[in-house]
């Protein structure tokens, strides 16, 4: 068969299936998913369009749509998030488009984009919903064919959000992001492993003793802030939201604002979901060998262009995803990663044990959609509790673990209300 496709290099598709199989076996639920569906085919002759990072997990969970009748196409969610075997494997082994390469430019991350539309596609599966945001602004004659869609991140929540506020969004979005079997897992264990590990494989440098400054408390940074306590480094936290930063007050970190966070920190790293959180009169305060880097989904967390203005000269590539900005007084700061997600470009973002559970919702959440577009308004949904329970069940399941089962003494006390003291 011959697909259409842009990856790197279809050589590297061997290794490639390795690595895809490697995952598979971290990701019992989507596996058992994918069994059912093949057996029952729920996205039969469905056309969706993926924007997401193409890894390992992502190979998975197109092949368990594939498997559901599904005629996926996949296209980069990041310029620098592809891991360029895995989509040389999808085009080579397992016959699905990806329109993905690793460190592509702005122009060609969208070009991509424009590419998978043109399967015109009745299902969209985001991360980030610049794969909506281009379906709406400029492949309106598309909208028709499209019954509805998911979201994986936060940002892609907030803005679909943003979009149903304003009546504009012209199809039904579920919020995978906020499945309770997503975001404690995925945001929390999944960005705080991999962004540590993000920082580590692009720099080598020892955490132990160092000052991190994690900006934000929300559930990656959360996940951040305790991953690099738990490596020794002396966690500082900042926040714009009072509970969030009484919450890591509790648990135990230093809060303060970013002014007087920056002349500490040894290592910097974003997860807010917003602009200019690092900004040059930060820059101005850091000290000489300052790290710099961002987990949050958009490039948009650190000043690069200040950064660029205020530093001698262009900057210096001194590692892979470590680029050296000299200010004119010679201290030296390093961005990690072009700013951009540091545990997707300089490692392999989240561990496959926790993609299992966000991407198992990713497949159900799209048969449900299927199941019930007429239902459905031009909104932004809830993941339905019992889809988020059945894969906490399926979790559990699979790593052997079992939980008690209420007594029907107990269950009746809980449904009363005379018992008291
Ligand atoms: N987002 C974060 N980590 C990921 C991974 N491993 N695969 C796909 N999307 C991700």
């Amino acid at each position: 068969m011959s697909i259409d496709y842009d990856v790197k290099d279809l050589s590297l598709a061997q290794g490639g299936r390795l690595r895809i199989e490697w995952a598979e076996r971290e990701m019992p639920v989507l596996r058992l998913i994918r069994e059912q569906f093949a057996a029952e085919k729920p996205l039969k002759g469905v056309r969706m369009a993926a924007c997401l990072h193409i890894t390992t997990e992502t190979a998975n969970l197109a092949r368990t749509l594939q498997a559901g009748g599904a005629e996926v196409v996949l296209t980069a969610s990041n310029p620098l998030s592809t891991q360029d075997d895995a989509a040389a494997a999808l085009v080579s082994y397992y016959e699905i488009p990806v329109f993905a390469i690793k460190g592509e430019d702005n122009e060609t991350y969208y070009k991509h984009i424009h590419a998978a539309l043109d399967h015109k596609p009745h299902v969209t599966m985001d991360d980030g919903a610049d794969l909506v945001s281009i379906l709406h602004k400029e492949r309106t004659e598309l909208l028709g064919n499209v019954v509805g869609g998911t979201e994986e991140t936060t940002t892609g929540v907030i803005r679909l959000r943003a979009m149903a506020n304003n009546k504009v969004l012209r199809y039904p979005i579920i919020a995978v992001n906020d499945a309770l079997t997503k975001h404690l897992f995925d945001n929390r264990y999944g960005t705080g492993q991999s962004t540590l590990d993000g920082v580590i494989r692009a720099t080598n440098v020892l955490i132990a003793g160092k000052t991190v400054v994690v900006a934000g408390y929300g559930w990656c940074s959360r996940g951040i802030a305790m991953r690099a306590k738990g490596l020794g480094g002396n966690v500082i936290v900042t926040e714009i939201d009072p509970l969030k930063a009484l919450e890591a007050v509790m648990d135990g970190y230093r809060v303060m604002p970013m002014a007087e966070a920056a002349p500490l920190g040894d290592i910097f790293i974003t997860s807010t979901g917003d602009i200019n959180v690092l900004d040059t009169h930060h820059f101005e305060v850091m000290k000489d060998s300052a790290i710099v880097s961002n987990s949050g989904h958009f490039n948009v967390e650190i000043n690069i262009s200040g950064l660029q203005k205020m530093a001698k000269g262009a900057p210096r590539r001194v590692r892979p995803f470590v680029e050296e900005y000299v200010l004119p007084d010679g201290r030296r700061i390093f961005l990690l990663a072009e700013g951009r997600l540091v545990n997707l470009a300089a490692a392999e973002g989240h561990p496959s044990a926790v993609m299992d559970m966000s991407f198992a919702n990713q497949a159900l959440c799209s048969a449900y959609m299927l199941e019930h577009a007429d239902e459905l308004e031009k909104m932004v949904y809830s993941v339905p509790e019992a889809i988020d329970k059945e894969i906490a069940r399926l979790k559990l399941k699979a790593m052997g673990v079992q939980v008690d089962v209420l007594t029907p003494e107990q269950e009746a006390y809980l449904t009363s209300w005379e018992e008291g003291t």
